[in-house]
């Protein structure tokens, strides 16, 4: 479970054929990957041993919320996998997130890193409060999900890079912080509004960006990679 900054390539990807074909060009360097709910639920688990195989380390980004017992077996399934970070919703109460743990741990005792997503970047505070009947603020939630997911001993949070400085104050510095919205100065922004690039990412202490397009849709991916962990490791 060693900590240390690196870039983690969202291959998102609707099947293994394209993922493998992506892959294929990383020849002399084998990036940290993470695998989402798309490529999962097409190619299985799989495609997250080839990919292990291969040599690459994998986030495995499912996102898990469900009764604690579901959560804790579904865990113990996924740390076979020998995946090295998974994450799940620290909304499934810090109950949910002990267990998840427990299922996690291998009989040695180690374990994939266990990270919690706080409010999703596409839940604005007004939907909290018409929808969830959450009145607190967006910031104040993120934080207090943070900090349940700290208590129950979770190894860290996805958040956006403009949160991850508040989440360490609050959490400590050696709680995680994994960071999507990075985008190089000069590239296209996509459809994320709220972005770092990697070289800011690192200034304000993020451990892991997740980087997607800026590398999956370079006319050089292999390159584009390589810029962005010269700019964030
Ligand atoms: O292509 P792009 O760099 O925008 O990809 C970012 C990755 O991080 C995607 O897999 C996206 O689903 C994920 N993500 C995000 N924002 C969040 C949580 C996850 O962009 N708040």
């Amino acid at each position: 479970m060693e900590q240390k900054r690196d870039v983690i390539i969202a291959c998102d990807f609707a099947s293994a054929e394209e993922t493998l074909a992506f892959l294929d060009k990383f020849t002399d360097v084998k990036p940290f990957v993470k695998i989402g709910m798309e490529l999962y639920y097409a190619a299985g688990p799989d495609m997250v041993r080839q990919i292990k195989a291969r040599g690459h380390k994998i986030f495995l980004d499912l996102k898990l919320h469900d009764i604690p017992n579901t959560v804790k077996k579904t865990m113990a399934v996924l740390s076979k996998l020998d995946v090295d970070m998974t994450n799940l919703h620290a909304a499934g109460t810090k109950a949910m997130m002990e267990a998840a743990l427990e299922g996690l741990t291998r009989p040695d005792g180690t374990r994939p890193l266990l990270i919690a997503v706080t409010q999703l970047t596409s839940t604005d505070e007004q939907r909290m409060r018409d929808e969830l009947l959450i009145n607190a603020t967006l910031p104040e939630t993120v934080m207090h999900y943070a900090e349940n997911a700290k208590d129950a001993g979770l190894d860290g949070v996805v958040c956006s890079p403009l949160e991850a400085a508040i989440v360490k104050e609050r959490c400590g510095k050696n709680f995680i912080t994994v960071t999507p919205g990075v985008r190089f100065a000069d590239s296209a922004k996509d459809d994320q509004r709220r972005i770092m690039t990697p070289a800011q990412a690192k200034e304000i202490g993020s451990d892991y960006i997740v980087v997607g397009r800026p590398i999956t849709q370079a006319e050089d991916p292999v390159a584009a990679y390589k810029r962005c962990v010269e700019e964030f490791v």
